[in-house]
């Protein structure tokens, strides 16, 4: 196996940071009240096909995780969340899986798996893996024989199989849409070509929803999660955690496109039914069985999108899911009291539930920071020059001062701004192709990491004529981790400083936050009684709000201000708070 050079660490530290001993420390109250690791753990979500090739092939794979972990170990992450690598068609990059025991053999094999596992665990990396209990693949053997079987034969019944409304059963069962664009519901064929019975599918027609009603269902994900514990894994981040039941009925929907229009999971019929609390129990009680025979703490990571955060809350009850995606976060626009807001919210409503939040401001559906937060006067420079690029280092340091438990999407760490101008032929994203080329959305996030050298692959993936699966801007060449780790201004730099100062600070982490007083344009809050961080969210410098130089800071802060677009923070006593 010939895998892409990873650079070597230069041992370059940031002026703005002392380099820490790498060590949790806060010695005292972790030796007198241990805390499971998730709570305040920073994961890095690994999108497996565009991290690193090892094969030469032009998509990612496990061995080119294997060979990355060592650099997000000096990273200095918790862990790594694995997008789905199963047997799939890739309808939908893998959230179409064909068999959830396997590994597609794009990706390796499960021995590879396993040396991943082994290698992360003696580097002190979790594995968490992502699972998709709300719709297989076509492919997957369950649904080829539910095709095959009559109306109302069990095969049919693990799935949502009904006669379509007509005269000839012609419209479909329900005025359902689904959420990537189009009828949530496709019309089958007999193999003498005879239209029959329709199916549900809430995301694409090659992904149909699973019926969680029938218990064979249930029976089979327990079977795959004691698979995967039995593997090494760390835990799971389950794909549309709010899905799985439906309304028994599948009566219309009152706002049918209400989905489709936001790309948020609101319709009541189809997401958010109370009988999928009962699932997230049984899932938690199978984790802290694997626990009670090991010792070790599992994770259940949800990707719930519910209307408000109270409603999130339920999920991450003591006895649910550990811990939820909190999106309203990744969802504020750059404005301090949006942020403010969503803030509060979620350290009211999920931090109450015993649980933590869990922060994310990047993912690989959505638009990266860097271009989201650049000024709509067209300052969206693709190398992140403009407005986005510093505001997203600002909103990074700003997410690793909150209480509880980020995720970091991969490339975020370098800085990399959304690839907006990637041609029409070469974008695999269902979204853009089930709405008519309307939605341009999910593959500007999803080019494959750049490592090293001036030209694409950019040390992505090796080999004569290896091109990456969506094409690499030349720009990247500003953004390749070679290029991060020997810049000691870079964004990998600020991330490592960051992590690094989390891991040493008592204050960071878990705990409480205080909010100070602070113009209207910026946040300042004191996390413990020990680190103030603050925000400055306008245009113009504003005094910064503890005197002294700051611990760190994502952009130069001189002079007792903080400059627009930029954040910091600083260690000091309470006495030594301007508020
Ligand atoms: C959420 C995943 O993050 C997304 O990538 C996927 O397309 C949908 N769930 C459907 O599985």
């Amino acid at each position: 196996m010939t895998v892409a050079a990873v650079p070597s660490d230069p041992a370059t530290a940031s002026p703005q940071a002392p380099v820490i001993p790498r060590q949790r420390s806060a010695p005292a109250a972790e030796l007198h009240q241990p805390q499971p690791w998730w709570r305040d753990a920073v994961i890095y979500q690994v999108y497996v096909r565009s991290f690193l090739d090892s094969t030469g092939d032009g998509i990612g794979d496990l061995a080119g995780v294997r060979a990355g972990l060592p650099y997000l170990r000096r990273l200095g992450v918790d862990g790594l969340w694995l997008s789905p690598f199963y047997p799939s068609p890739q309808h939908d990059h893998g959230y179409d899986v064909a068999d959830y025991c396997d590994v597609d053999p794009v990706y390796g094999d499960l021995d590879e798996f396993d040396r991943l596992v082994r290698d992360a665990h003696r580097l002190g990396l979790k594995v968490v893996v992502d699972i998709v209990p709300n719709h297989c693949s076509s492919a997957h053997p369950w649904f080829r024989e539910a095709l095959a079987a009559a109306p109302g034969s069990p095969a049919r019944a693990r799935f949502h199989f009904a006669d379509g409304r007509g005269e000839h059963g012609e419209l479909p069962p329900n005025n359902w849409r689904a959420m990537f664009g189009g009828p949530a519901w496709t019309r089958t064929t007999g193999p003498d070509g005879t239209p029959g019975q329709w199916y549900l599918h809430m995301f694409t027609p090659e992904q149909p929803d699973l019926n969680w009603r029938n218990p064979e269902t249930g029976r089979a994900f327990e079977r795959i999660l004691s698979f995967w514990l039995e593997r090494g894994v760390d835990g799971f981040r389950i794909d549309v955690a709010a899905g799985l039941f439906k309304h028994p009925d599948l009566p219309d929907s009152p706002d049918p496109y209400a989905d489709e229009r936001t790309r948020d999971s609101v319709n009541p019929l189809a997401w958010n039914q109370p009988e999928v609390h009962e699932v997230w129990r049984s899932w938690r009680r199978l984790c802290e069985e694997a626990t009670a025979r090991d010792g070790r703490e599992r994770l259940l990571v949800g990707e719930v999108s519910v209307p408000t955060a109270a409603e999130h809350a339920a999920y991450v009850r003591p006895d649910e899911l550990h811990q939820a995606f909190f999106f309203d976060l990744l969802a504020a626009p750059w404005e301090a009291a949006a942020f403010r807001g969503v803030i509060d919210e979620a350290l009211r409503d999920i931090a109450g539930t015993g649980s933590t939040v869990t922060w994310v401001l990047n993912n690989h559906d959505q638009v990266r920071t860097v271009t989201r937060y650049a000024s709509p006067s067209g300052d969206a420079d693709p190398s992140g020059a403009g407005t986005g690029g510093p505001r997203a280092r600002a909103a990074a340091l700003l997410m690793l001062a909150l209480p509880g438990a980020a995720y970091v999407y991969q490339g975020e760490e370098l800085g990399l701004a959304e690839v907006l101008d990637l041609p029409d032929e070469v974008l695999t994203d269902p979204v853009f192709h089930r709405t008519g080329s309307r939605l341009r959305v999910r593959d500007g996030c999803r080019v494959p990491l750049p490592w090293s050298g001036h030209v694409s692959p950019f040390g992505f993936t090796t080999g004569g004529d290896a091109r990456p699966w969506l094409p690499q801007p030349d720009w990247f060449a500003a953004h390749t981790t070679e290029r991060a780790l020997a810049d000691v201004g870079s964004f990998w730099h600020l991330y490592r400083d960051a992590l690094q100062l989390r891991r040493s600070l008592p204050h960071l982490g878990e705990g409480s936050l205080r909010w100070l007083d602070s113009p209207p344009d910026v946040l300042a809050f004191v996390r413990g009684d020990g680190l103030v961080c603050a925000v400055n969210f306008g245009d113009g410098p504003v005094p910064a709000p503890v005197a002294g130089p700051p611990l760190l800071s994502s952009g130069p802060c001189a002079d007792g201000t903080l400059p627009a677009g930029t954040a910091a923070w600083w260690s000091c006593d309470p006495s030594g708070v301007l508020d």
